[in-house]
Formats: structure tokens, C-alpha cells, sequence
């Protein structure tokens, strides 16, 4: 089954819904139920990761976000991850699918008590099928980009932004969390990232939180043509 992990109150168009699962784990509650129906003729789960009560990004508990969906028997998992573009030619609006990730502290994992160490990457063919998907569905997307994780929740500070541009293309405080613990527990995890604002003094204007949550919903409805795609794929 595929699972769905988005941010806010993202909902997704057409999906029939058979149930809303709650789940307990050994790691604590979920942000949220599960929300488990069909599009088309596909299975799946949406969960959002903020939850109705908006969890902060620092405070998502994503170990029992990812177990609960492993236990529901999730196979696969595509991320909806809100990002500020770090280069001007990457603008608001705009869909990456990054192909990697930079995230080298507060690293969560499942293995706290034995030697686990994996290599860490996006899962290649879900990542082909986004891409694939992107293209179909017409949307302005680039197909490659580094996502550095911060901790959040404050945004970045203009010193950290001209650090940061030097590493990677996408800020996010989410999407790096989530792949690592899908990739500790077997599940394929790849990214569609929505690109809500230019992180703080990529251009010269002020930033706010609400231009990001206004961007945020306008660009949904992209995603949902991305997802719907990748879903017909499958039938
Ligand atoms: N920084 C960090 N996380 C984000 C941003 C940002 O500018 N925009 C959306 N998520």
C-alpha cells in the first residue's frame, strides 16, 4: 500500500475515504489518524504530519508516524514536504524532487540499542515514478536538488542562509527525519518537494510565515496532479 505524509490541512481530490484508523506504538502518538481509502482503484493512507492541532516541526513525533505506517503495511511512502528555495532561478511555485539530503544533526532512528548503521538514500524508483509523473502532469518541477533539514521552528537566519547555499538547493525542517527512519524500517521514501518561498535573503524582501502557509495551499493543487498521476501508474 502507499502511504502519503503531507504537511497542513492537505487534502487529496478524489480520494474515497473507508476508514480513519488511530494507532498506538511503542514510540508514543502519532501526529494524527490515518486516513486509509482509495484513488482509482490504488489503496492508501494519508497521514498529516502536523496534525489537526499543528504540532511544530521540531515537536512531530515521526517515529511513531513511520511505524504506525509500516504496521498498517505501507510499502511505500511519498512525502509532501513544504521547502524555501535557496537560488533565485528556483522561484516560488516551482516542484523539486530532490535527490538527496543534508541533514547532520538531530538524527532520529529506531536503532537505540543496536549497531544498525544504514546508508542513507531516496528510493530510486519512486523517485523515477514522481519525476515521470511531474512531466505527465505538466507541472514546472526540476528533477534533481539537495534538501538540507533544519530543526526549526524558526527560520533560517541570513548568515545561515548564505552558509547554506553552498550545500543545497531546498530548506525544509521535515523531509530528512522521515526518509531515514523509511529507510531504517525497509520502507521506499521520495520526496515531492513544493517549493513556498525563497528562504530569508535569497531575494531582497521581507519573509513571513503566512506568505509560506498562502504559497503552501496554492501550489496543492499541483501535488495533486503529481499524486493523481502516480496513482493512475499504478493501475
Ligand atoms: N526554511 C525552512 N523550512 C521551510 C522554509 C524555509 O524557508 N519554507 C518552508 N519550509
Amino acid at each position: 500500500m502507499l502511504g502519503i505524509i503531507a504537511g497542513g490541512d492537505f487534502s487529496l481530490e478524489g480520494m474515497e475515504v473507508a476508514d480513519k484508523r488511530v494507532m498506538e506504538t511503542p514510540f508514543g502518538e502519532p501526529s494524527d489518524h490515518f486516513t486509509i481509502g482509495r484513488l482509482g482503484h490504488r489503496e492508501m493512507v494519508l497521514l498529516l504530519r502536523h496534525g489537526p492541532q499543528r504540532i511544530p516541526p521540531h515537536r512531530i513525533n515521526h517515529r511513531a508516524n513511520i511505524y504506525a505506517l509500516k504496521k498498517l503495511e505501507v510499502t511505500e511512502i511519498i512525502g509532501v514536504n513544504s521547502v524555501g528555495s535557496l537560488r533565485e532561478e528556483l522561484p516560488p511555485g516551482r516542484i523539486v524532487i530532490p535527490h538527496d539530503y543534508l541533514s547532520p544533526w538531530g538524527i532520529l532512528t529506531f536503532y537505540e540499542h543496536h549497531v544498525v548503521h544504514i546508508t542513507p538514500s531516496l528510493d530510486a524508483g519512486l523517485r523515477e515514478r514522481l519525476i515521470r509523473a511531474a512531466k505527465e502532469a505538466g507541472a514546472a518541477f526540476v528533477q534533481e536538488g539537495v534538501y538540507i533539514q533544519t530543526i526549526g521552528p524558526r527560520l533560517e537566519t541570513k548568515a545561515e542562509v548564505a552558509m547554506l547555499r553552498n550545500f543545497g538547493h531546498v530548506v525544509g525542517m521535515t523531509m530528512a527525519h522521515e526518509a531515514t527512519l523509511c529507510q531504517e524500517v525497509g520502507v521506499a521514501y521520495a520526496s515531492i518537494c513544493s517549493v513556498d518561498n525563497y528562504c530569508h535573503g535569497i531575494i531582497d524582501a521581507p519573509l513571513t510565515e503566512e506568505e509560506i502557509f498562502q504559497r503552501g495551499r496554492e501550489n496543492a493543487a499541483t501535488v495533486n496532479k503529481i499524486l493523481i498521476r502516480v496513482m493512475e501508474e499504478m493501475e
